[in-house]
This record gives structure tokens, sequence and C-alpha cells, in this order.
């Protein structure tokens, strides 16, 4: 009776400890992150052309094959169906456009709408922000009687931007009960068969590459000035979309914390531990063998970030939202550096991370810490367009 009393209270002390998160700065323990430049072969990366040539391709696969799952690129054919074209909004400063894109793979079709607000006043084409909606639909409210900060159309369009969305439902449900009713098993279901295939956030990626297909297609926008947004989980996926899909010409990534830009050997606010936990469906299967080992892990979230380069990266936080780690974020970003180096691009951050609502922003690096909760405002966005209007 005794022992098993002990036995229980061991077993409770042990889960606690697995759920407890560290917020404290002093108890950050001692991390030394893979070298970004350095090849498994252990050849030392000193050019643009030998990154994009042995290094990139290399880092890309072991984020496919640890965390994110492979991402497929072939498909049957698409198809993109206008239900809305050139309809005047915004008291004539924008004209609403509703595309569906349907995607077609082994006789099944997926679609994914979208909604795009093209500004009247510049020349055509125009550069586009593309928000990955992992909130509810009515974020982006195409009849404009929802209003909301979190994808403020009419300011976007007044600094002369298009802005689009989709929904991450139309590709696979944010649930670990039916995550893969969407494209996993509609069009892709090999991938649930491999420990090394994506799940929900590879699905959301895989879109916003399908919506960048549209964009290519469509004489308002400029697909070569695509940037691809996203907040919290969503800002996990666009930095995985911009990672592997290279026609995006920049990347924002919202409070994207724990596998998304943040540091993950810090262990600093939520883990991969709990990640995976409570979100099973996000990453792949091979992702749970880190689980408390993050040093174990072959990559960090600073070489995610790298595989973006030479493109724009934003990356913010909000000062009450230790959970992301700000700090984490900031370094992650510092340690991409060295690969925006060999494209000849000067550290354009400070060494140590600005203030509170102390946006830094360069033609490269943007980051910000704002004050407040988890959430993207309409101060986020605003920094998001100056930093768009700068590079
Ligand atoms: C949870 C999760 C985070 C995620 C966030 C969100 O807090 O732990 O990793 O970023 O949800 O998507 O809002």
């Amino acid at each position: 009776m005794r022992k098993g009393i002990i036995y229980c209270l061991l077993l409770l002390a042990s889960f606690s400890a697995a759920l407890a998160q560290n917020y404290d700065e002093s108890k950050v323990p001692l991390y030394v992150l893979p070298d970004v430049l350095k090849t498994t072969g252990g050849k030392v990366i000193r050019s643009g052309e030998k990154w994009e040539k042995l290094r990139r391709p290399e880092v890309l696969r072991l984020f496919e094959d640890n965390i994110y799952g492979r991402m497929p690129v072939d498909y049957d054919s698409i198809r993109y169906m206008l239900t809305q074209d050139d309809v005047p909004e915004m008291d004539g400063k924008a004209v609403l456009k509703q595309v569906t894109v349907t995607v077609f793979r082994n006789k099944q079709s997926v679609q994914i709408n979208v909604v795009l607000f093209v500004p009247t006043q510049p020349r055509k084409p125009v550069p586009v922000f593309l928000l990955i909606n992992n909130r509810g639909k009515d974020n982006t409210d195409p009849t404009r009687v929802k209003k909301s900060e979190f994808w403020p159309a009419e300011m976007v369009v007044d600094s002369g931007f298009a802005i689009a969305a989709f929904h991450v439902s139309d590709l696979a449900p944010d649930d670990k009960e039916t995550y893969m009713t969407g494209i996993l098993e509609k069009l892709y279901p090999e991938q649930l068969n491999m420990d090394n295939g994506m799940k929900a956030i590879g699905a959301w990626a895989w879109g916003a590459s399908r919506v960048m297909d549209y964009f290519e297609t469509d004489r308002d926008i400029d697909a070569k000035k695509v940037i691809v947004v996203g907040h919290s989980r969503g800002g996990k996926t666009s930095l995985w979309a911009a990672a592997q899909d290279q026609r995006f010409a920049a990347c924002v990534t919202n409070c994207s914390g724990n596998t998304g830009a943040a540091l993950a050997r810090r262990q600093f606010g939520e883990r991969i531990s709990r990640i995976n936990t409570t979100f099973p469906h996000w990453f792949n299967n091979n992702y749970k063998q880190f689980n408390d080992k993050e040093s174990a892990l072959p990559v960090d979230q600073h070489m995610l970030i790298s595989l973006i380069a030479p493109r724009p990266v934003y990356a913010t936080n909000a000062s009450k939202d230790l959970w992301a780690d700000p700090t984490g974020t900031f370094l992650a970003m510092k340690a991409a550096e060295p690969v925006y180096a060999l494209y000849n691009i000067k550290p354009e951050l400070p060494k140590d991370p600005p203030g509170i609502n102390t946006p830094v922003i360069g033609s490269h690096f943007g980051y910000h810490n704002r004050e407040g909760e988890h959430n993207m405002t309409a101060y986020d966005w605003g920094n998001f367009i100056r930093f768009a209007k700068k590079f």
C-alpha cells in the first residue's frame, strides 16, 4: 500500500516536472546550436552558391524528416475559379476577388477559398500580403461588415498593397482526431503511413504554395512580391512555407514561438514535449523522438530562418507572451545572420534584443516585441507594412 502511494507520488512529480515551463532566464541551460554553415560531412560553407548547392538542400531535408514532414510537390492539375471578380469595395479604393483554387490528384480534389482585396490606386501589378488564417473565418470577412485587426484589409490597401487570405481548415482541420480528412486522405494518403510524412502544419504550408500558384496567373498581383504572413501556429506555417517555397519574396512570422521562430534548445516557455503532446497532429511522427531531448535535434530554428535567406524575414513577439519566448526568437534571427552574410547582407539587428515597442526594421530582418498579449494587431501590421516598403 505504502509502496503504491510512493510510486504514485513519484509518477505525479515526474509528470508535473515535464509540464513545468521555465520562464526564468537564469535557468536557460547552456546549449550549443548546430552549425548552420557546416555540412553533415564536415565541409564548411563559405559562399551563397555553395550554401544553395550543398547545405541548403541538406538542412531542408533535416526539417522535413525530423519536424514538418515531406512536402509533396506533385499534383495532376489545378484550376482557378473566380467566384467574385473586380467588385468595387472600400469606397472605390479596392476591388474584391474571391477565388476557388481546386487541386486534383488521383481523381480526388480539394478546394482552397481565397479572399483578395486589390487596391485601385497604384499601377498594377501590386505586391500582396497573404495571411494563413488559423483563427475564425470572420477575421477575413469579404463583406467588411466585420473588421478585424488580425487582417486589417483597409489599412493594407491604403498603403498600396493587396491583401489575401485562406483558411487552414480548407487544407487540414486543426484537430488531432480529424486533421487527416483534408488533403492528407484525399490527395496524399501515402503521407499518413510515413514517420516523416507531413501533418497539419505541412498541409497548411502546402496550401500557401497553391495560392502562390494562383498569384502567378493573376495580372493584378506581382507574384515576385508575395509576403506570406502567419500568427502563432500560422506563423510556424508561414516560416515553413517560405523556407521550402522560394517563390515567396518575404516572410512574416508573428508570435510563432516553439517550432516557429524561437530556439528550441533554450527550453524557455513552451517545449517540444509539450507541443507534441497537446498538438500531436501538427508535426511528423519523428519529431516525437525529441520530446525532452532538444539537444539531440540535428537542427534548431535559426536554421529554418536561414532557409529563407537572402529573402527578408520579420518576426514579432508580445511582451506578455513568454510562452513563445521573445528572446529566443531574437537569438534565432541573430544566429541566422551568418547565412545572410554569405549574400553580403550585413547584420541589421542589434547585439541584444530591443526594448518593448521598439521595432528594428532593416531591409532583410525585422523584429519587435509589442507590449501586450499573444495576438496580431494593427501595431504589428503597421510595422510589416513599413518593412515591406523598405525592401
Ligand atoms: C498554443 C501553442 C502554441 C501556438 C499557439 C497558437 O499556445 O502552444 O505553440 O503557437 O497555441 O497557435 O495560438
